[in-house]
Parts: structure tokens; C-alpha cells; sequence
């Protein structure tokens, strides 16, 4: 059966236990309101030959900006846990604010370069306060493995590099971007959206896939993008980004395609902001 650990003492408890029996341990970080995208990163870990699942579920406060939605984020606790169970995880962690921020906490990670641009540019400090809480996760957990999803593209890079930077003794992995049959990527975020906004949401992949073709036929950037960025806001998104970026350092790449590259975009449908990518194989 699932355990459900709050405290940072609790968690290394299990894990010291789970250490000594020799067991490979695996950490998939969540901020909860779990769906099918979380539960595919609960497979790819088990994929990677984990003994042992640790979900976390913190939504953490150092990453919202101001008027960013995190007294609106969804919370189900409850839905939360039976999901894990059904998954057969074997520790939820649940951690609250007192325990991950004690009194006179003053430290924030930042990562240089990586973080820069697309949703470092557009949420200021966002990445610092994933790094930090990222961090005190895989120290707390110190988990073998750790899950991220590629729905998060800079995260996961983002936190790649912090983890080579600080000789975090865990792999990082990967694991792909899980969308609705229509092709709207899974998010939490995707409750907020309106009938007539969900309807029109899965322009958003749609866009990227056209654009990542033209791409790889040898559109230039500046081009395939204005032409995408019209498309979006004519259907109605306001769109905060679109950029094709090399896949390790996510520099912009300008005029035509001729390495690996990946498409980002982030893009409002009335308050909500959504994102997405896809990568660019030029023939
Ligand atoms: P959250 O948005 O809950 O996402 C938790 C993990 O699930 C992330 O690694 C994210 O990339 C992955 N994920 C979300 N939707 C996905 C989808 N459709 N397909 C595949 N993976 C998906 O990302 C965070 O929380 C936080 O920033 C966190 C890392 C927990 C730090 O607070």
C-alpha cells in the first residue's frame, strides 16, 4: 500500500531503510492536481528499472510570480493519492510550506544562460525557485533516478545542468510530452480553460507541427515563425513566445535549419498560459 510522508525526517527515514535493502530509487517531483502526464513520468521510471517510487506533490510558492495563479493552482489531495495508489507508487510525499521553508530560509539556485530566455524571460525568478525546491527534493529523496517531463523543455534542462553543476549524485531522465487525442499537451493548467478554449487549444500543437515540417524543408525561422505567431493570434491566443532554439543550449537559431533544433512556444487563451514543443529534424 501507498505511504503518505509530510515530514523531511520521514522521508529519510524510508529512503536510509530502502538504501540498506539495496533498492533502486526513483523521485518523480509534482506540484499534484495529477494526470495522465505525471502517471506516464510513474511508468518511465518503472521503464528504468526503479524498485522504489517516491511522488512528490508540493506546490511551490517560490516559483509563482506575482499575479501568476498559485492561490487558483488546483489542489486534490485526495484524487491525488488514489491515482498513486492505482499507480502503485510507494510514497507520496507531501511535504508542507513549514517544512520546506523553516524559518530564515535564504538560499535561491540560479542557472546561468539556460534560463534566460522564453519562460525565464517572461516569469522572472521562476526557474531560481524551481532549481532550489528541485534541489532540496533530490537531496531530501536522494533518489537514483529522477523524472522529468519534456513538456517542460528548459526545466528539464534547466535542472540537468544544476544537477551536473552541483554533482547531485542522481540521473536526470527524460521522458516525452503525453497530449490528449486531439493533441492538446496534458497540464494541470488546462482545468482553467473555458469550452470554447479548450476547443481551440490544440491549435497550439497543431501550429508547431506545421511549422516544425516547413522547417525541416528548409523555411527560414524569422519566416516560419511570423507566419505561425499570425496563425495563433488570429484564432485568438496572445502569443508570448514562439522560437526555434538549438536542443541542448536553446540559443536562437536564425535563417534556415541545418542541425537538430527545437520549437518552444508559450501562449495565452484568455488568462491561462499554455505551453508546448516539438523537435526539428531537418532532412
Ligand atoms: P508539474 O507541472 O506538476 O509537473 C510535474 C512533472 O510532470 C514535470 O516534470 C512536468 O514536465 C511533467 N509533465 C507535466 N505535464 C506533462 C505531460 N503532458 N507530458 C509529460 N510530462 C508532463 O513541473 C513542475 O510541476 C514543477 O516545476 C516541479 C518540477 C514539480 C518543481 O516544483
Amino acid at each position: 500500500a501507498i505511504s503518505t510522508i509530510r515530514t523531511v525526517n520521514g522521508i529519510s527515514r524510508r529512503v536510509a531503510q530502502w538504501r540498506s535493502e539495496g533498492h533502486k530509487i526513483a523521485l518523480v517531483p509534482t506540484m499534484g492536481a495529477l494526470h495522465e502526464g505525471h502517471l506516464s513520468l510513474i511508468a518511465k521510471a518503472k521503464d528504468e528499472g526503479a524498485e522504489k517510487i517516491i511522488v512528490s506533490i508540493f506546490v511551490n510558492p517560490t516559483q509563482f510570480g506575482e499575479g501568476e495563479d498559485f492561490d487558483a493552482y488546483p489542489r486534490d489531495e485526495k484524487g491525488d493519492l488514489a491515482k498513486l495508489t492505482e499507480a502503485g507508487v510507494d510514497v507520496a510525499y507531501i511535504p508542507d510550506a513549514k517544512q520546506m521553508f523553516a524559518p530564515g530560509f535564504a538560499t535561491r539556485i540560479h542557472v546561468k544562460g539556460l534560463t534566460d530566455g522564453l519562460c525565464g524571460a517572461s516569469r522572472p525568478g521562476h526557474f531560481d525557485g524551481v532549481c532550489t525546491i528541485v534541489a532540496k527534493f533530490l537531496l531530501q529523496c536522494a533518489p537514483d533516478i529522477a523524472v522529468f517531463g519534456e513538456k517542460d523543455y528548459q526545466q528539464l534542462l534547466t535542472i540537468k545542468r544544476m544537477v551536473a553543476d552541483l554533482d547531485i549524485p542522481a540521473e536526470i531522465v527524460g521522458a516525452p510530452i503525453k497530449r490528449e487525442e486531439d493533441g492538446l499537451a496534458l497540464s494541470s493548467r488546462n482545468a482553467y480553460l473555458t469550452k470554447r478554449q479548450r476547443e481551440l487549444a490544440p491549435l497550439l500543437q497543431r501550429t508547431l507541427q506545421d511549422m516544425a515540417s516547413d522547417l525541416a524543408e528548409g523555411r527560414p525561422v524569422e519566416d516560419a515563425t511570423a507566419a505561425s505567431s499570425f496563425r495563433l493570434e488570429s484564432a485568438g491566443f496572445k502569443v508570448d513566445y514562439l522560437e526555434v532554439v538549438d536542443p541542448e543550449r536553446l540559443q536562437t537559431i536564425t535563417g534556415v535549419v541545418e542541425g537538430p533544433a527545437r520549437a518552444l512556444v508559450a501562449a495565452f487563451l484568455g488568462k491561462t498560459r499554455l505551453i508546448d514543443n516539438i523537435a526539428v529534424r531537418p532532412k
